[in-house]
């Protein structure tokens, strides 16, 4: 298995993703700043795993605390909260995985747990959190990989896989479940610019695991649906709202109108965290703008004049009146979304059929 992230002894270790495809290196943080750091910085990213670092961070800034009462802890704990919190906007899975740990620690604290405890219990928290992201996904994979074809070609878009989660992924998850039950299928990587999520990160996992796979500029897949190149497309999510419309990477948008044109399905794969009921339309969902610097330059090397300017927004929103249906490990969603995920919310044991 990929090791994206991994609570250590010595701090929190981080695969150094925006080394990769050419260096496997890794970044220690071994306090809540430096956790803060690696998401914005992006050498983890992706919305599990980014919820994941995050409770990471909070339980690494609890567990290093040299608070000596309840009193003082908590005024840190706000201030951890509140550091990890600004680091990126879009994933909902990030805050909440600020939320799990903090929650657990309003509820020891009000209990009068001696703080020894507490830093065990987060911790400890933190740790669940990381082994239920990996079970999580291989559930929705199992309940995915039905609906992709057993022989043919597969879009995704960004990287969506186990890289982006704490291992084996979310679309790249059900790309994963249905070979692994025999289905043949091809990957189409979109490059994904500009930060090459799929170029970089799609190509190198899929290619460790024996997974054929092709990468294509962005601008390409319309072309190849209009051959009928195309069978099916799945992608991840940053967040999704509760009427169903899908913040994710850049570019998924157009790729959404092309897949309805072409009568091709489009699903979205995520953990049901990543539904956020609170935000009831896409529109509600906060965009990340990132530096212009990631559109400017490649490699260090400049590949736009000085003076032009530059749009970088970092997630857009597929209306989920595009998407076929959305995959999650408690079952799949189809339309209307509103309905069904207003139903799964109330019932968490529910599980929908795949058919
Ligand atoms: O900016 P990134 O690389 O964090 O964006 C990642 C994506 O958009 C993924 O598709 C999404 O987080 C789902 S990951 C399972």
């Amino acid at each position: 298995m990929i090791p994206t992230l991994e609570w250590t002894p010595a701090g929190v270790n981080f695969l150094d993703q925006t080394r990769l495809p050419l260096e496997e290196t890794y970044v220690l943080a071994t306090d809540y700043h430096q956790v803060a750091t690696v998401i914005r910085d992006m050498i983890v990213r992706g919305a599990p795993a980014i919820g994941v670092s995050a409770a990471m961070g909070v339980a690494i800034g609890i567990h290093h605390s040299s608070a000596t009462n309840l009193v003082s802890l908590t005024a840190e704990v706000d201030l951890i909260c509140k550091t990890l919190a600004e680091t990126r906007p879009t994933a909902v899975n990030l805050f909440w995985g600020i939320a799990q740990v903090r929650d657990l620690y309003t509820q020891l604290a009000a209990a009068n747990t001696p703080i020894p405890q507490i830093k065990s219990a987060v911790v400890a928290l933190a740790n669940r959190l990381y082994d239920e992201d990996i079970a999580q996904c291989k559930t929705l994979g199992a309940n995915g990989a039905d609906l992709l074809p057993r022989e043919g070609t597969v879009l995704t878009h960004c990287n969506a896989g186990a890289l982006a989660t704490c291992g084996y992924g979310t679309a790249l998850g059900v790309i994963r479940a249905a070979v692994e039950r025999g289905h043949r299928i091809d990957v189409l990587a979109d490059e994904t610019r500009p930060y090459l999520q799929g170029a970089r990160l799609t190509a190198w996992e899929l290619l460790k695991d024996n997974i054929p796979t092709t990468v294509l500029c962005d601008n390409m897949a319309g072309h190849l649906m209009s051959k009928g190149r195309i069978q099916a497309v799945i992608v991840g999510a940053d967040r999704i709202a509760a009427n169903g419309d899908t913040a994710n990477k850049i570019g998924t948008y157009s790729v959404s109108i092309l897949a309805k044109e072409h009568g091709i399905p489009f699903y979205v794969a995520a953990p049901f965290n990543t539904i956020d009921l609170a935000t009831p339309e896409g529109s509600a969902i906060p965009i990340e703008q990132r530096s212009p610097r990631e559109v400017t330059h490649s490699n260090g090397k400049q590949m736009t004049p000085d003076g032009v300017g530059i749009e970088n927004p970092a997630f857009d929103v597929t209306p989920a009146k595009y998407i076929t249906a959305i995959i999650t490990e408690r079952g799949v969603l189809r339309a209307p979304f509103a309905e069904s995920i207003r139903t799964m919310a109330a019932n968490s044991s529910s599980t929908l059929t795949t058919a």
